[in-house]
């Protein structure tokens, strides 16, 4: 097992729609172990393949929840069917949560997000399942589906906050391929 390099936005892996698993042998089960490890040792509450370089459709998830239970597991070619997202209000002066990304370390954003998800993937047995979900781990599936699709939660911001997001890219060097950084090595603290 390894601990695996995190690519960081501007890297195009990132940037493009990821491909079907289609070998579930041991090479698959061997970078789900390193995907694993890796959101660990970050940590995170998700990884997605194509954040470690790997452009296959599938993502590591791992929250434990207020009433203490553990959310954690793999899923392969996933598809995602979510709620209606909340209709915005110009009156109301409500705040949505903030999230963060391992390829965008140490920057948080508000970004409103579906409250209910649902999910349908493979395990690495190639059995299917589902899961339901609300809240912060409906959040957790909508973004990781989103690096699948090669999206960031940085594409999806507010105007201001997405130019703020902008100029701490271009302040940190990240706008070229091939940037990365290395859990347990690089100390980068608050992403998810
Ligand atoms: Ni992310």
């Amino acid at each position: 097992m390894a601990v695996l390099p995190i690519r960081i936005s501007g890297d195009p892996v990132l940037h493009t729609p990821a491909l079907p698993v289609t070998d579930f042998g041991p090479a698959l089960r061997s970078l789900v172990e390193d995907m694993f490890q890796t959101m660990d040792a970050a940590p995170g509450v998700g990884l997605a393949a194509p954040q470690v370089g790997v452009p296959l459709r599938l993502f590591t998830f791992s929250w434990t929840d207020d009433d203490d239970v553990e959310h954690r597991g793999v899923a392969i070619n996933p598809v995602l069917w979510i709620s209606p997202g909340p209709v915005a209000d110009e009156e109301d002066e409500f705040e949505p949560d903030e999230e963060g990304c391992l390829s965008f370390p140490g920057e948080r954003f508000p970004l409103e997000r579906s409250t209910d998800a649902l999910l349908r993937a493979f395990d690495l047995d190639q059995n299917p399942f589902e899961l339901q979900a609300t809240g912060w781990l409906a959040r957790i599936f909508q973004h990781e589906f989103d690096h699948l699709e090669g999206h960031l939660y940085i594409d999806r911001l507010e105007r201001n906050h997405s130019r703020q997001a902008s100029r701490i890219a271009r302040k940190r060097g990240w706008m070229s391929p091939g940037t990365s950084w290395l859990p347990g090595v690089d100390n980068l603290e608050d992403a998810n």
